[in-house]
């Protein structure tokens, strides 16, 4: 772990404000900061920054905590990561250690050694005239990769045998558990002993772009199943934050990025010069690495295979990348099923033609609906009328909004004013609905209904309500946790009702009582993005109505005890309840 102190000096020397502000534009607000919420989206901004308690919250969304949190939800990365960039902002080293601990307990600075000496036995594998020859025929001949490109993915070729890479990375030193770890291998029901996961395949080594080799894909030289292998999230890998080729890419993604489906298309674009290609691993785009991208550029080309599921996964690609203010664009590509056979058929001018006239997602909706419907007759035409309408009503922008308009007006041969009119009709309707929503969803909060954090609230809001006051004074107040946790002040975890109050109860007590005392920094470490929100929450909500005032804390402490009380009477009732009308059963039963 990183030292308790080197922790506080990271959140010390960096300003919640200023790390914040490097991200949003934040607004005076008094003594605090405003800014729309960068984790949803808002129009008015509910994301405050507290520089007073070094701490932020979104009154929308529930996001909240201090600025290691911030750096974890922004970067998406773990609270050491989080530590790490936040310690090199401010200049600060941290010694190394053993903070690299995490999982299985094989740390990832071994898992990369055990991935980077892989890689290597797979690399030598395909090159070996003999061991190598059929996989070097398919990579070079087959799939017309040229030398400097199979060398410069770093592809390889897993030899048709259980135990060539056990046996290779035992004699390197590597223990059973670090190849179980990595993903590399498996143990034997029947023997219990480890053999091979990827055999008789093409290896595609997956670097992080910090260049270390954090994964592998294995595709199959036949047809059969499954086409492709890969490995699972492992201490150091994690799928849905990893885009492939980004360590290339990064180098020349100004522009744009290009986003496509499989390794394949990537290397393909890569060696026909297109190095910001990128793709997800076997999965449609997720949220993080949405983020991602809106990390490296502002402009992202999808290029996905042409197919019915491609041209789906591109809907939710768009969706998920322009939610992030990435400026979407698609390419539909005619005649090949993905861009690795596109380029190979017409070559990479005509690709580059094809970006150039890359639309945007609403030109691309706009070509799916029309493809859809059959435009000479008229029945259909009002179907696609009326889809390409509810399209254009869900876009938030007025401008925009009267652009598309007019462009759908010319499309349908139709007046401008009777598309506009259909449009201002079903946008009117769709806010309504959300109004509704919105204030349904409010009343649901209100009763901590379908809450995720704090299962127990809804059941029992009093005793919630008391246990939240007495968890915000022992965080606020340095005099109330030290008294709980030395025993002077009689409040005991067996107190608590909820479970997440008793959880935080426990490790404010444990933290107080550690070596360095209680910091609100190390919170990060014992609860979930999620719970630190509500930490919070309950803390916002209560720093203007809370005093420090010994009687209040006592009365929430006797009040909570009466609530634990009240409960076990109702419990008692039901009992009692049920025990009579048992008996009124079997009496009607004539016994
Ligand atoms: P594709 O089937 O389009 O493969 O899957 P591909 O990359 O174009 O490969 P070739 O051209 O057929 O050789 C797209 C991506 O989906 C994942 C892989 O990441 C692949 O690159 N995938 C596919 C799997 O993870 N497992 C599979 O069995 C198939
Ligand atoms: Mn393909």
């Amino acid at each position: 772990m990183i030292p308790r102190e080197i922790i506080d000096e990271i959140v010390f020397r960096n300003d919640i404000e200023t790390v914040i502000g490097s991200y949003v534009t934040l607004k005076r607000a008094g003594s605090n900061y405003q800014a729309p919420c960068p984790f949803h989206s808002e129009r008015t901004p509910s994301f405050t920054v507290f520089p007073a308690t070094k701490s932020f919250y979104c009154f929308g969304c529930g996001a909240g905590g201090d600025v290691i949190t911030f750096v974890m939800r922004s970067e998406n990365v773990d609270y050491v990561d989080a530590l790490k960039l936040l310690a090199d902002r401010a200049g600060i080293s941290i010694p190394e250690d053993q903070s690299d601990q995490t999982g299985k307990g094989v740390s990832r600075k071994r898992l990369y050694e055990l991935n980077l000496a892989a890689a290597k036995f797979f690399r030598e594998c395909l090159f070996d005239p003999q061991i190598g020859a059929e996989a070097m025929e398919y990579l070079h001949g087959h799939r017309a990769l040229d030398m400097a490109t199979i060398k410069h993915f770093g592809l390889g070729y897993s030899p048709n045998n259980f135990w060539a890479l056990t046996n290779k990375m035992h004699s390197l030193g590597f223990t059973d558990e670090e190849l179980e770890a990595g993903f590399l291998c498996k143990r034997s029901q029947k023997s219990g002993k480890l053999f091979d996961l990827y055999r008789n395949r093409v290896i595609f080594p997956i670097i992080d772009t910090s260049g270390n080799i954090v994964a592998f894909g294995g595709r199959v030289m036949d047809n059969s199943d499954p086409k492709y292998l890969n490995s699972s999230d492992t201490p150091a890998f994690k799928k849905s934050r990893h885009l492939f080729a980004l360590n290339y890419a990064r180098k020349c993604c100004a522009e744009r990025l290009i986003l496509c489906e499989g390794y394949m298309d990537v290397i393909a674009l890569h060696a026909a010069g297109f190095e910001n290609a990128v793709a997800t691993l076997g999965t449609a785009i997720t949220s993080e690495q949405a983020r991602i991208f809106a990390k490296y550029t502002q402009k992202v080309v999808i290029c996905y295979d042409s197919d019915k599921a491609g041209q789906n996964a591109a809907n939710k690609a768009m969706r998920l990348l322009g939610e992030v203010g990435i400026d979407v664009r698609v390419i539909k590509l005619n005649g090949a099923k993905d861009p690795d056979e596109y380029i190979k058929k017409f070559g990479a001018d005509s690709f580059r033609r094809c970006l150039d006239e890359s639309k945007t997602g609403f030109e691309f909706k706009l070509d799916k609906i029309l493809s859809e419907h059959d435009m000479s007759m008229s029945d259909e035409k009002i179907k696609a009328s009326a889809e390409i309408c509810r399209m254009i009503a869900e876009v938030a922008n007025n401008v925009e909004r009267d652009i598309y308009i007019q462009h759908a007006s010319g499309v349908l041969g139709v007046p401008v004013d009777s598309v506009r009119n259909d449009v201002s009709r079903l946008r009117a309707r769709m806010i309504n609905e959300q109004k509704k929503k919105q204030s349904k969803d409010a009343l649901l909060s209100i009763k901590n209904i379908g809450d995720r954090v704090n299962a127990d609230a809804a059941k029992y809001v009093a005793a919630n309500d008391c246990e939240e006051s007495l968890l915000s004074m022992m965080m606020i107040f340095d005099e109330y946790r030290h008294g709980v946790a030395v025993g002077e002040i009689d409040l005991k975890a067996e107190d608590f009702i909820t479970a997440f109050g008793r959880k935080v109860f426990e490790k404010l007590c444990e933290l107080e009582l550690s070596p360095g005392g209680y910091s609100r920094a190390l919170l990060g470490q014992h609860f979930a993005l999620e719970e630190i929100g509500r930490l919070e929450k309950i803390e916002v909500e209560r720093r203007r109505l809370t005093r420090n005032d010994r009687e209040v804390f006592d009365s929430c402490i006797k009040s909570l005890r009466q609530q634990r009380l009240d409960k076990a009477d109702i419990k008692g009732q039901d009992l009692l309840s049920m025990m009579r009308q048992n008996r009124v059963k079997k009496q009607a039963d004539g016994q």
